[in-house]
């Protein structure tokens, strides 16, 4: 497995990962119908972004992250990142490794933190993962993320400094 920068190139291998997790509408906040433009602005488009692919052996494309940063001008030196892994491919080490990469990736830029908005509190493997990697949990938001199985649920604002 290799972790690189995505190119334009990728998107076909990262469409049928993030159209995933999209429709499933369990741990981002976008909506379950959103287009694959839509979501290819939304993952490739990001002001200051970079995007990440983790390629199997095979060539196909298992996970993606993006970094940008979390806020404009006066806040950009916070980073904020996303992370997607293939269903098929979870539970390898994928996530520990895109995360992994990432963080360095963040402070090899100059980020001198990261930070997560909405961190759904039902994805409890992606909070302890998160954990394991030096990020603390600084509040919980009630009830912001409406869940399609389990109705109001918290988002996690969660934070490590690089
Ligand atoms: C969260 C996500 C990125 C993790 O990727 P992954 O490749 O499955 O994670 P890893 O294989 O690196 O596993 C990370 C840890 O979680 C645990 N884990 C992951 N999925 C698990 C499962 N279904 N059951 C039990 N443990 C699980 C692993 O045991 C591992 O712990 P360890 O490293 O201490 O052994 C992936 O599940 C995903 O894309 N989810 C949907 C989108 C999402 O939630 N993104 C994050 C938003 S904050």
């Amino acid at each position: 497995m290799e972790i690189r920068v995505a190119t334009q190139e990728d998107w076909p291998g990262l469409w049928p990962i993030i159209e995933e997790v999209v429709r499933q509408g369990e741990t981002y906040c976008w909506p379950v119908d959103a287009t694959e433009e839509q979501c290819r602005a939304w993952w490739m488009g990001k002001a200051g972004g970079t995007v990440f692919v983790a390629v199997d052996d095979d060539g196909a494309v298992a996970g993606t992250a993006e970094l940008h940063p979390n806020q404009p001008a006066a806040g950009s030196h916070v980073a904020n990142a996303g992370f997607m892994v293939a269903s098929h491919a979870s539970g390898r080490g994928l996530g520990r490794a895109l995360a992994t990469h990432v963080i360095e990736a963040a402070a090899g830029q100059g980020f001198t933190a990261m930070q997560f908005n909405a961190v759904v509190s039902t994805n409890v493997h992606a909070i302890q993962l998160w954990q394991s990697l030096g990020f603390e949990v600084l509040t919980v938001i009630p009830q912001a993320f409406n869940h399609p199985v389990h109705g109001l649920v918290g988002l996690n604002v969660m934070h490590r400094v690089l």
